[in-house]
């Protein structure tokens, strides 16, 4: 996999990701179309609608990519010609669980995939003075322990509410290598915590930046996500 370096984590000031890259982190290839569409959003001047377009459309390369990752199973189509198609079909049930607030993001490029994908939602919250993640509600579709789950946040941090939300999937009788996170960018720190708990779980992500700042803000990074999105930033 090629890692383009002005995103690969630095060494120095970050945790290795290299044992988890390729077979539990998927980084979308980083070509010049990803990296322009990345450039009109991490700008700070960028127009609001262009932000939207752009973040848009990554997040639907990064749904497509995690679908290859589901299994699909043998089938045959019959064609109007009356051929035989020997193709493939996704087998079990997928859900998507968005991760509130910035997960919603997500929840409509995933629905424009599988328009008839049942959509869970977890909400958790940073508490203020011990800054770990408090667990408000969730509401998932029934036989989600069944299938396999997209987990949606665009922001892989410090991966505490990652870690959270993954928790309330397995209590839910998840098994943990049916769960795939789909992020837009994740930092070492975020990547490290969540393969250190859980390695079977992959992640699908198309950055890798460098860290985090002392606000928990990632570098490069694009602020806060979910402000940018629902237009409640300043
Ligand atoms: N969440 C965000 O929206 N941005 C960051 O940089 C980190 C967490």
């Amino acid at each position: 996999m090629t890692v383009n370096p002005t995103t690969t984590a630095s060494a120095a000031t970050s945790p290795s990701i290299e044992p988890y890259l390729g077979d539990t982190v998927h980084l979308l290839p980083q070509t010049n179309q990803l990296r322009a569409l990345h450039t009109v959003i991490r700008d700070r001047a960028a127009r609001r609608e262009d932000f939207l377009h752009c973040s848009s459309r990554i997040l639907r390369l990064l749904l497509e990519s995690a679908l290859d990752l589901l299994p699909y199973e043998e089938h045959t189509a019959r064609t109007p010609v009356g051929a035989g198609y020997r193709g493939l079909r996704m087998s079990p049930a997928v859900h998507g669980v968005a991760i509130a607030r910035a997960g919603e993001s997500m929840e409509s490029e995933l629905r424009a995939v599988l328009p008839a994908v049942r959509m869970g939602k977890i909400l958790l919250q940073r508490d203020k003075v011990t800054k770990l993640p408090h667990f408000y509600y969730a509401a998932l579709p029934p036989g989600i322990a069944d299938g396999h789950v997209l987990l949606l946040d665009p922001m892989l941090a410090t991966g505490g509410t990652a870690l959270a939300a993954i928790q309330v999937l397995l209590d839910h009788g998840v098994p943990e290598d049916r769960i795939v996170f789909v992020g837009l960018i994740a930092v070492p720190e975020g990547i490290t915590a969540v393969c250190g708990r859980h390695p079977r779980v992959r992640i699908v992500t198309s950055a890798i930046d460098q860290r985090l700042n002392e606000n928990a803000y990632m570098v490069p990074g694009i602020g806060d996500f979910g402000d940018r999105w629902f237009g409640t930033d300043r």
